[in-house]
């Protein structure tokens, strides 16, 4: 392997512009991110027009941020990497066009990455876990149990018939007046609340296979703190709030049980990996110690920064299959499922 290869990677599907140098070592040179967070704030939630624009504002300005943290120029990078999809798409072609001028002015290798292949392959940058292994996705956008069985090769156990996890915290956090981003907000006050005094459904416990629903668990909120509001019990708001936590860590570990087992009986115990930005929750990462445990899983989560969407898992992504470069004409994708050939959940449509 050449250890001098350096990639540049960009990331801008969903509400962060993100621009990372790292070298096929597995070094990362730089990692820089600019959040739109507040200017979707004042929203509750992404607005796809205002991301592009905001994208399009911040991605040179982050590029060279990049460039200059990790003290190179354009001439010294060996390739160039994008987020091709899925996302927003308008996000998506800003990165996207970026990557390939830089490309092909500098007669580089451009590399349209799979966003959800970058989180795939994440913990390889910085645990070198080993092929194959069960990854737990879980952010705003997705929320899907994959083998990983080498770069390129993922099969995909199971994903959400509706709402993704993150979406759950976001929107239940939304119903409760505690802002966004949701997950946070929720996990903060959640502290000081008691998740026994507040009932919520676990959706599909028990189902054998391996798909996720959370949008029940929304509307169940939203019922509750109607029940809060009128003041007829003990409970308040953060108790609310654990106990959403606790339902939606529950639905995650009886998932995940049930996708560990499926790929012992295939690949034998590995590691569990949890990546996605619902993976920095304390109360998840232990749910899933203990599951995992009793499975004889080893349990691996990327650091947060790694976790939440960046660039550093984009270029990486590229690295891992660096002679495989893509063609200038890559259309960027707003749906891009990693295993093009997995059943969709019994009865419903299937996000990508
Ligand atoms: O991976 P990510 O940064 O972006 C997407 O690709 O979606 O994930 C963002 C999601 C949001 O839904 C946010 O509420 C959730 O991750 N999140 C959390 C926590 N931190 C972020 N959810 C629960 N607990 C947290 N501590
Ligand atoms: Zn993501």
């Amino acid at each position: 392997m050449n250890d001098t290869f350096l990639m540049l990677g960009i990331e801008s599907s969903c509400d962060e512009t993100a621009a990372a140098i790292v070298n096929s070592d597995g070094t990362i040179l730089a990692s820089e991110v600019a959040s739109q967070m507040e200017v979707h704030a004042a929203h509750g939630g992404v607005v796809p027009e205002i991301a592009a624009r905001a994208h399009l504002d911040a991605i040179d300005v982050v590029i060279g941020r990049a460039m200059e943290t990790a003290g190179i120029a354009m001439g010294d990078l060996d390739g160039g990497a994008a987020t091709g999809g899925p996302g927003l798409i308008g996000g998506v072609v800003v990165g996207t066009v970026a990557a390939k001028a830089i490309a092909t002015a500098r007669r580089i290798p451009y590399y349209a990455v799979n966003h959800l292949e970058g989180h795939a392959l994440s913990p390889r940058l910085v645990d070198k876990v080993g092929f194959p292994y069960l990854l737990l996705l879980v952010s705003g956008g997705h929320t899907q149990l994959l083998a990983v069985r080498a770069p390129g090769i993922y099969e995909r156990y199971g994903t959400t018939m509706d709402d993704a996890a993150g979406e759950a915290f976001d929107k239940s956090a939304k119903i409760m007046g505690l802002g966004y981003p949701g997950g946070p907000a929720i996990e903060r006050i959640a502290a000081k609340g008691n998740a026994r005094l507040v009932q919520l459904p676990r959706p599909l416990r028990g189902a054998n296979h391996c798909h996720f629903s959370f949008s029940g668990l929304k509307t169940a909120v939203a019922t509750r703190l109607a029940a809060i509001e009128a003041d007829d019990g003990e409970a308040g708001i953060p108790d609310l709030a654990a106990s959403l936590q606790a339902a939606i860590a529950d639905c995650l570990a009886d998932r995940a049980k049930r996708a560990m087992a499926r790929f012992a009986d295939a690949h034998g115990p590995a590691t569990l990996v949890i990546a996605g930005g619902v993976a920095a929750n304390k109360a998840i990462f232990t749910r899933l110690e203990t599951e995992a445990d009793k499975a004889g899983f080893a349990l691996s989560v990327p650091p947060a920064w790694l976790c939440t969407d960046n660039a550093a898992m984009i270029a990486w992504a590229a690295l891992e299959r660096k002679d495989s470069p893509d063609d200038l004409d890559f259309a960027p994708r707003p749906r891009w499922p990693l295993d093009p050939d997995a059943a969709p959940p019994p009865g419903r449509g299937v996000r990508a």
